[in-house]
């Protein structure tokens, strides 16, 4: 008998399904297959130490897609996007439920009616074949999106904002607002001062430091277990306690770090120090947007104009949007705004209202402020800012979505 080189694990609920895999396995040499009765969606845990364990997944969608689509992100999350999964499934399944288990990330999804060569080809697809890697600079659907949170001065309110902008990007539902519907990572890279530990009641992290002090590149495992839950799906890499030379981190550490980040997370929040340093090129040329913080007086636009022209150079395509502190927007725009806007060449797109109740309330519990003060005229600001972000993302996953279509 030859040796297994590879595996197969079946997830259904229904005996005819594994046996039909395993009938046209047989034919695959050294393929072995494992069995599991149940369905995708409740095993959890069991199921990505089953994709870590086979090369190749195939379930029963079992007519909760959406449950289904939510274990196929997490499995591809946890496995940095290496599992490869395929689901059968009832031919008269609808198309909306369907595109919901492909844009999760399964690569085929079969009618249970399948031949057996349909089946057999399809395992073959999947397990001859790699995953195309992307171009140099290409963005996939899957990576997340990299939001650069900047300020003009101190105290403009770029950690509030970088703070509750991640908290309101996992947008949580449910009864206790436990369920997060996006995965986010908040990387604090203002690595002398950071404040994002205190915002949000968690202990300083070594890990910044150790990646400064000792030079190595970081991969996935240290990406994954540098970073603490601070609630659902909320990620947070802080800064640490001791003070390391800002230049001492270099340039490769910090985007093997931000790729890492984007394969785990739909989003990755990053607060920037005010200084400069040769590794926010990395950052500059990941990030999407760039939100910088700043007041409306002349001096801080003065300083937002110098901030944004050196990053302008660093990323050409950076784009940059103003975010105005601690002011309403008012309804019609004073000379002064219309002044600084076109020093800055940029329309102030964003305001965040003086709101010293609401942050100070959040600040001192060490909540975010959907906690402390959700109801708030900052919290409100903050939310919307984040739907912005969420539909421009939604928008890239079905722009890739068609194209990936009308490419097959
Ligand atoms: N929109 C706001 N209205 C009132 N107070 C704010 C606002 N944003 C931030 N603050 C408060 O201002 C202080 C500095 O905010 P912080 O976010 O740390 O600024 P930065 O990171 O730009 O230095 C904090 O005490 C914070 O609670
Ligand atoms: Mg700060």
């Amino acid at each position: 008998m030859q040796a297994e080189t590879q595996t197969i694990v079946v997830i259904s609920k229904d005996p005819a399904v594994s046996a039909l895999v395993a009938s046209v396995a047989q034919f695959q040499p050294g393929t072995g297959v494992r069995k599991c009765a149940s369905a995708l969606g409740e095993i959890n845990g069991t199921a990505l130490q089953l994709a870590e364990e086979n090369d190749l997944i195939i379930f029963r969608a079992d007519g909760e897609p959406g449950r289904d689509a939510a274990a196929v992100r997490e499995i591809l999350r946890h496995t940095g996007g290496a599992a490869r999964i395929l689901a059968l499934a009832d031919a008269s399944m609808p198309l909306a439920d369907l595109r919901l288990l492909t844009e999760a990330g399964v690569r085929e999804v079969l009618p249970d009616s399948a031949s057996a060569d349909e089946l057999s080809a399809a395992i073959r697809a999947c397990l001859n074949h790699e995953e195309p890697q992307p171009a140099a600079g290409a963005r996939s659907s899957r990576e997340g999106m990299v939001v650069a949170v900047s300020q003009s001065c101190g105290g403009a309110g770029a950690t509030t904002l970088a703070v509750n902008l991640a908290d309101c990007l996992t947008r949580r539902r449910g009864l206790r607002r436990q369920e997060a519907e996006f995965r986010v990572a908040l990387l604090d890279l203002d690595i002398q001062f950071g404040t994002v530990a205190s915002f949000l009641d968690l202990p300083p992290n070594r890990c910044l430091y150790e990646l400064a002090s000792e030079g190595f590149v970081p991969d996935s495992v240290f990406a994954e277990q540098s970073l603490s839950e601070a609630a659902p799906g909320l990620w947070v890499l802080a800064s640490p306690a001791e003070i390391a030379p800002l230049h001492a981190l270099k340039p490769e550490q910090v985007q093997a770090l931000i790729a890492h980040l984007r394969l785990q997370f739909d989003f990755v929040v990053i607060g920037l120090p005010r200084a400069l340093a040769e590794w926010l090129t990395p950052v500059l040329e990941a990030s999407e947007r760039l939100l910088m913080v700043t007041g409306s007086s002349v001096p801080a636009i003065c300083q937002a104009r110098r901030l944004l022209d050196f990053y302008a150079e660093t990323s050409m395509s950076l784009q940059a949007e103003i975010v105005i502190s601690r002011e309403r927007k008012p309804l019609l725009a004073a000379s002064h705004h219309k002044e600084a806007a076109r020093l800055l060449q940029k329309p102030f797109k964003y305001w965040l209202p003086n709101d010293p109740s609401a942050a100070a309330a959040a600040a001192d519990r060490g909540v975010p402020l959907s906690v402390a003060a959700g109801r708030s005229a900052l919290a409100k600001a903050v939310r919307r800012l984040s739907q912005d972000l969420i539909e421009t993302r939604n928008a890239r996953a079905h722009a890739a979505q068609s194209q990936h279509g009308k490419a097959v």
